[in-house]
Order: C-alpha cells, then structure tokens, then sequence
C-alpha cells in the first residue's frame, strides 16, 4: 500500500514537474566559430535548472525527430547561493548544406534525464549575402515584466509617480506585438538595449522580500517563447549593474555581494564577445557581429571610460556595491575604434549600425563616444534610457540618432525631458506612445520604422540610404 502510494505521488509530482528539473529559461544568440567568418551560421543557447545536474547538454538536428547531434554544455554557474543553475553551450558554426538559410534547425536542452520541449530556430545560412529578403532586426530598450495588474507596486505612491515608479505600466503590450512579428516570420533577431527586465525594481512590488532572483527567473520564462526561437542580443543598461534593493543592501553577504557588477546580466546572458574580441570570457559588456550587410556594435555605455555613470559603483552609488572593471585601462574604447575600423575596412560591410543604453543626450556620453563615431560612417544609433521616443532629423554623412526606450517598463511615464537638457541633438519625431521598432536590413538601405506597440499602427518610418 505504501509503495503504491508512493509511487502514485511520485508520478503526481513529476507530471506537474515539481519533481523534475527541467531547462528552463532558455534564450539563444549568435555565436557560432570565430574560424567561420559568419558567426550567425552558430548559436550560444543558454538555460536554467532549478538544481544541479550531473550532465548538461544539447542536443540539435534537421528534425524534431532526429536530434542527432549531442554537445555538452561548457560552463554551469550559479552566483546565487540560493539561485537557479545557469548553463551555457555554443552549436559551432553548421554545416552549410544541411542547414541552408532559413532552414530549421531544431535543439533540445537537457540536464540529466530532464529535457526542454523540442525547440527550433530558422539558419541564417553560411554567408553574409545568404539571405534573399531583407534581414529584420527588432529593437527596443527599458522593457519591463508584466505589467501592473499582475505585479502592482506595493510601496505607497502618491499621485502617480513616486521617485521613478508608476503605478500603471505594460510590458505586455510590446511582448504581443513581438509574438505576433515572430507568428508573421516578420523579424530575424531581437536586440534589447539595456535595462531588459528591471528587475531591480523587484523590491517595489514586493518590499519586505528578496524577489530578486524569483523576478529574473520569472521574466527570463516570461520571455521564452521569443528568446528560444529568435536569437536575441542584449545590452547593459544601468537597471542590470546591481540589486540594490532594502535586503540586498542590509544584508549585503547574504544577498548583495552576489549581485553587483553585473553578474545576473553577464551569466544569464552568452553574446558574442569572444568570437568578437569584445569584452572577456563570460561577459557581454560589449562586443559586435554581423547581420547581413549591416555590422552591429553593441556598446557599453555604463562602465569602462571615464566619467561612466557606473564607473566605480553600480546604479545606487553604495560605495560597497563596486562597479566597472571589465577591461584594463583604455581596453573597452580601444576596441570599440578598432572594431569600427575592420567594419569599415571590410567590403561586406554596408552598413554600420551601433547601439548603447544611454542616448547622446548626456556630455559625457557624447563627449566619449562622438569622436569615435566621427572617425567612421555609424550610420545609426539606437539607445534607450529614456521611457519615450525620439529620433534625429537625418543629416547627409551624419548618424541617425534613435531613442526606443517606451516599449513599457514599472518606470514608464510621461516622457523625461530632463534627460534632455544638455541635449545637442535635433529631434524631428518624438512619441510616448508604447512602441518598439524594426530595423529592416538590406543591401540597399536600411529601413526603420517604430511601431505602436498596441495598436500596430507605425508611428515612425526612415531609410537610410548612404
Ligand atoms: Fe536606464
């Protein structure tokens, strides 16, 4: 008898996977060999279990049925000590004639005996000029999780702001809109610039308890279903330096240790920092690829150059929560000039497109990065930050300047201005509609536009064309 019911609980438990430990939180980017001058032929798949497997792996292959081909993961981490287990493998570059250009290429993700539900991605074939559509890329910054019927905010608010937090937002309105591009085959890749989930916000919706790590787990499945099957690039935003929250900050040892400088961020995330000689192993505080004709820059706008907001310490300014570091002197600038000189060298490149978390708004973002960009053809800038839309009149010969940051965050309200007080810039379109934009890539022009993100009207549209 108590066999019986032994077993029957333990059947009961597994089929509502409390006793399994199954991957979760899966996300997927460009990744594959540096030996491949096109890296997007490879993906960086990365996943979570609750506990910690003996053996993690993925499997991959042409069909669901046949998942033929097993590597195992390359690195396990949890810097959490009550945390989920983080783990990270790379598919090398494909094999081009298996896995033509948009071609699926179907993965599962394993740890022990558990495994994710069969998965897949489109190819994005073996060369630069593969594909025979304009490539499209989705971008935004400042999302958010959920919105504030699910997650209201619990610390008293006066009126409908209270130090930066509103009572009424939606993230739900932009992750629609995504689901329904992603339905329509409508966009290539994702690339979220900074301040992806704020998560550190956690602490306002639930005061009294370190949520944390529950809130980024919860947001990186929230996620899922896009970042599984779209390769997705992000960028650090001020919101991912640190947990700052009462408990991270009076118990320091417990919880705050483990979740400055970026940590959460640079594990929970693999870009391509290493096949592009970005920021180090195991980061993804800065670093580029490709996209077709166009090259893509992921900049760093929080730490690593003088005057950086997060310099010395992360978003709170607490002396004890230590920030920046993540190159040797002038490494991160450095390298950022001479990955825009090989772009620009590189007949492949059409097009060079750079994105940051802060816009050109603040001296010295400006003052560091105008130089570089001088030296170059950056044909457009995208940043987030501010929780609105802005974009520059074009200019011959100059960049573009776009600010997507309204695409619905717990901080999402009427449109900052003061953010751009000192702002040289001269914007021609601006919205605090919630929105989130594609870049249309091709070899004749690059093509923007901003979407509303409810309604799915465009609110905003421009080529670029030298
Ligand atoms: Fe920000």
């Amino acid at each position: 008898m108590t066999r019986v019911v032994s077993c029957a609980l333990a059947l009961a438990l597994a089929h509502v996977g409390l006793s399994a430990n199954v991957p979760e939180q899966i996300h997927i980017m460009y990744g594959g060999d540096v030996s491949n001058d096109n890296m997007l032929s490879g993906m960086s798949v990365t996943f979570s279990t609750k506990s910690k497997p003996s053996a993690s792996s993925i499997s991959y292959g042409a069909s669901a049925s046949d998942l033929a081909t097993s590597i195992p993961t390359r690195s396990t981490t949890q810097y959490h000590p009550d945390g989920t287990y983080h783990h990270e493998a790379v598919i090398p570059s494909l094999d081009c004639a298996a896995y033509p250009a948009g071609s699926p290429v179907f993965y599962q993700a394993h740890a022990d005996s558990d495994s994710s539900a069969p998965l897949s991605f489109a190819s994005s074939g073996c060369s630069r000029d593969a594909a025979d559509k304009p490539l499209n890329l989705a971008i935004f910054g400042d999302w958010g999780y959920m919105d504030s019927d699910r997650r209201p905010m619990k610390i008293p608010a006066t009126g409908d702001e209270f130090k930066g937090l509103f009572k009424e937002w939606s993230a739900q309105h932009t992750m629609d809109r995504l689901q329904t591009w992603k339905q329509e085959k409508a966009m290539d890749a994702m690339w979220i610039l900074g301040d992806v989930g704020y998560i550190d916000d956690s602490y306002a919706h639930a005061p009294l308890s370190f949520t944390y790590e529950k809130d980024f787990d919860g947001f990186m499945n929230w996620i899922q279903n896009l970042t599984s099957a779209i390769p997705t690039a992000v960028s650090p935003g001020n919101h991912e330096s640190e947990c700052h929250s009462p408990s991270c900050v009076t118990q320091y040892l417990k919880h705050g240790r483990h979740l400055s400088n970026f940590t959460a961020f640079n594990t929970r995330f693999n870009m391509p920092s290493a096949q592009s000689g970005g920021s180090r192993e195991g980061t993804n505080m800065w670093y580029s690829f490709n996209m077709g004709p166009a090259h893509i820059v992921s900049m760093n706008t929080e730490t690593d150059f003088s005057g950086a907001e997060e310099e010395t310490t992360g978003d709170a300014g607490i002396p004890y929560l230590k920030a920046g570091g993540f190159g040797v002197g002038t490494e991160y600038l450095d390298w950022l000039d001479a990955d825009l000189a090989a772009a620009t060298a590189d007949p492949a490149t059409k097009w060079i497109v750079v994105g940051g978390h802060r816009p050109f708004a603040s001296a010295h973002i400006e003052e560091t990065f105008k130089p570089i960009f001088d030296k170059y053809r950056v044909h457009m800038y995208f940043a987030g930050h501010a929780h609105s839309y802005k974009r520059s009149a074009p200019v011959a010969g100059e960049t573009v300047h776009v600010v997507a940051g309204g695409a619905g965050c717990d901080e999402m309200g009427p449109p900052q201005e003061e953010l751009f007080a000192q702002c040289t810039l001269d914007w021609s379109v601006e919205s605090d509609k919630y929105s989130v934009g594609l870049l249309s890539i091709s070899d004749e022009k690059l093509s923007w536009k901003l979407v509303n993100s409810e309604d799915g009207s465009v609110i905003d549209q421009l080529d670029v064309t030298e």
